[in-house]
């Protein structure tokens, strides 16, 4: 191992499946309206996956992060998913990737922190490379939770959609991206958002039913966002000795559009600071973030070496939530 280096953010990708599912094309099979969903969640339509599983959509977004860089692949020695909707518990999605991309110098694993994976994985993956022999990681943020939510179920089933983001991130010596971070977890309050059960089913065990569809109280989510999420951007804010008015942009992770509007207000911050993409893709959990950075940078709203203070700030299933502050 070398000693602790900088690490600096490169290039960012993204891949959104085609078909797209507007909220009228719900209504044919949900007792739910274009009106209710967007007025209680800034939601118009999401992108679903037909085909395309979780790691087809991460593949395509490290592709297109790699191809906004001029890094060879040999190059890259660790990559991350944040995902809550893998293909399979083993392989991994990550070595899926690491395989389809031919990384073959790269270690992989999946990291599951619900909608705040984006966030946990960059912070792993910052702390893994500036101690690290190898000079490039990527953190892919990739979910289908189109495979997750229950279809008949209208109080989660309008919500989500399908996507996945990448980053590049570079070991160097002059530039640090990562500033200052707040993470935190209460896994006491994990019931509010579950998804995927397993339960004990072997030749010893009774019958059980297990439900392994994404279940979310709605509202207990919306109360913790509301109180939670505020202090903790302030604290990162503060960590980094800087005012609330020194951050450029807050990229909040994608759940809902009055949240938002909510964590805005509380921190007294102009809603402009909240770019939002939640319109036309609905949350997408560990991949709303890097999706949105993208978007940022591709419309020249964030220019990567501007030195724009940014915050990315995660929350969901777990609890976990936490933020990130970074420059770029
Ligand atoms: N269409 C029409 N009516 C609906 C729908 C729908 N799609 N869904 C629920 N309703 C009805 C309910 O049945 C209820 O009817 P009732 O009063 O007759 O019982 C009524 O609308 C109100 O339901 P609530 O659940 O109280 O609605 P609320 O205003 O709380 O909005 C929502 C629900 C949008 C889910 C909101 O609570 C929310 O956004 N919470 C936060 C979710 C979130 O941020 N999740 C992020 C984490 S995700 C992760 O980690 C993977």
């Amino acid at each position: 191992m070398s000693n602790q280096a900088k690490v600096k953010i490169c290039s960012v990708g993204k891949y959104i499946p085609e078909k797209v599912l507007t909220n009228e094309d719900l209504t044919e099979w949900l007792d739910t309206s274009d009106e209710w969903i967007s007025s209680r969640t800034g939601i118009k339509q999401r992108h679903i996956s037909t085909i395309e599983n979780t790691s087809d959509l991460g593949t395509r977004a490290a592709e297109n992060a790699l191809a906004n860089s001029d890094i060879d692949v040999s190059e890259i020695g660790l990559i991350i998913v944040a995902t809550m909707s893998p293909d399979s518990q083993s392989p991994s999605v990550a070595c899926k990737i690491q395989a389809n991309i031919q990384a073959t110098n790269a270690i992989a694993f999946d990291l599951n922190a619900a909608c705040s994976g984006f966030v946990y994985a960059s912070s792993v993956a910052e702390k893994m490379l500036s101690v690290s022999s190898y000079r490039y990681a990527l953190v892919i943020g990739a979910e289908v939770m189109s495979k997750v939510v229950d279809w008949s179920d209208r109080s989660t089933a309008v919500l989500f959609g399908d996507g996945a983001g990448a980053m590049l991130l570079e070991r160097n010596d002059h530039t640090q991206s990562f500033i200052n971070e707040d993470i935190h977890a209460d896994g006491s309050r994990g019931s509010a958002l579950t998804s995927g059960e397993s339960s004990v089913q072997n030749p010893l065990t009774p019958e059980k039913e297990t439900n392994a569809h994404l279940k979310m109280s709605g509202r207990d989510i919306f109360d913790f966002v509301v109180r939670s999420v505020p202090k903790n951007i302030s604290e990162v804010v503060e960590k980094s000795k800087l005012q609330l008015e020194d951050v450029d942009y807050f990229i909040l992770h994608q759940a809902n559009a009055r949240l938002i509007k909510a964590v805005s207000k509380k921190l007294k911050q102009p809603l402009d600071k909240f770019p939002q993409n939640i319109q036309h893709y609905g949350n997408t959990s560990a991949a709303s973030i890097p999706i949105l950075l993208e978007e940022l940078i591709e419309n020249g709203d964030i220019q990567l070496g501007n030195n724009q203070t940014i915050v990315l700030t995660g929350f969901g299933g777990g609890l976990a939530w936490g933020s990130l502050l970074i420059k770029l």
